[in-house]
């Protein structure tokens, strides 16, 4: 083979190389679900039955919620309402993370973190970031505002720590719990300044940087490692619990109402990316095979030095059609294969 097509090919390789590289993480959430870490149903007892058993709790009772202040909107009263039925006082705490709330706890207790914090573009991102934080410091659930409750909290708090799968792929960060200090939430926290990247789209600056996204790679990355960082209770396992006990169903925990409040203009667009996987997974593929023959074909218009080709065919209009070049005059080519020193 010819020096010239081996560094052609050895690039494009390493150039494939280094995007499945950069990408790997994502394509192994596709397939890795958690499943070994399931809170099966089996282990949970039935409803009615979530005081019979307390002896184990480990979670301490603390449930934490945000919102900019504390006029909660109408539209999630009854979410969180339902939420502060199951867990009254004095029994459990309830803590609402106001904006300022959060400041001024981001600013006493991890002050390292508040450039960060403060410097974040988007408010949901201080949002998400601050319920990583309240579990490490304080310990306890969080759910999401637009998460109401459908039975206690109870059985949950026998797990060290627990996030909530998400389908197809992926944790979500809206209803998680944790003992203080918890391997992985220290794990998150620390990453959060890594991950402070701004993307062209709001959402996915958001979900990368703060959001689900963010937490199921560092979810991936932290269960890849396996379970002995840290000491934790069970050696910093986490927990997942699967759709059916998240939402739906009698048994389920959490019910889901009105949906994320914070989309934008460009959810619009991740969500018909979504929806149209299928035909963007196609035009990508035509699109990168484009750009390899857009390689290949600068490569000889422009770089292959003067002796490597014959004369006419630099010049010839002929030799602009790759293609046409290639297959008419494979004789050619050969012939410039002699030349090789
Ligand atoms: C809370 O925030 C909302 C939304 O920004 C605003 O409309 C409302 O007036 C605020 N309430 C208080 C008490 O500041």
């Amino acid at each position: 083979m010819r020096r010239g097509v081996l560094i052609f090919l050895v690039c494009n390789i390493a150039l494939v190389l280094f995007l499945l590289h950069s990408v790997w993480t994502l394509l192994e959430l596709l397939v890795f679900n958690g499943i070994e870490d399931a809170i099966t149903r089996e282990e949970l007892p039935a409803i009615g039955a979530e005081h019979d058993d307390e002896d184990g709790q480990l979670i301490p009772k603390i449930i934490h919620q945000t919102y900019i202040n504390t006029s909660i909107p109408e539209v999630w009263q009854e979410a969180q309402q339902s939420c502060l039925d199951f867990h009254k006082k004095p029994d459990w705490e309830y803590k609402l993370w106001t904006d300022k709330a959060s400041l001024e706890f981001i600013a006493e207790e991890y002050p390292e973190f508040l450039e960060t914090f403060e410097n974040y573009r988007y408010p949901i991102q201080r949002a998400d970031a601050i319920r990583y934080f309240v579990l490490d410091h304080f310990g306890g659930v969080y759910i999401d505002l637009d998460d109401g409750c459908n039975r206690p909290l109870e059985p949950l708090l026998n797990y060290p720590a627990f996030v909530r799968k998400t389908v197809p792929t992926g944790v979500s960060n809206d209803a998680m719990g944790a003992v203080p200090h918890h391997p992985f939430f220290q794990r998150v926290i620390e990453e959060l300044q890594n991950y402070d990247r701004s993307w062209v789209l709001p959402y996915i600056t958001v979900m990368a940087s703060t959001g689900p996204l963010f937490l199921s790679i560092i979810w991936r990355h932290y269960t890849d490692e396996g379970y002995n960082i840290g000491d934790g209770p069970e050696g910093g396992r986490i927990r997942i619990l699967f759709p059916e006990e998240y939402n739906n169903y009698p048994w389920s925990f959490f019910t889901h109402h009105l949906g994320n409040s914070w989309h934008g203009y460009d959810v619009q667009l991740i969500f018909w990316m979504a929806r149209n996987w299928v035909l963007l997974t196609i035009v990508g593929f035509i699109l990168g095979g484009g750009l390899l023959f857009l390689g290949w074909w600068s490569y000889h218009r422009y770089l292959l030095t003067p002796s490597d080709v014959p004369r006419w065919k630099t010049q010839s209009a002929r030799s602009r059609v790759p293609f046409w070049s290639r297959q008419r005059h494979r004789s050619e080519y050969e012939l410039v294969n002699r030349h090789e020193p």
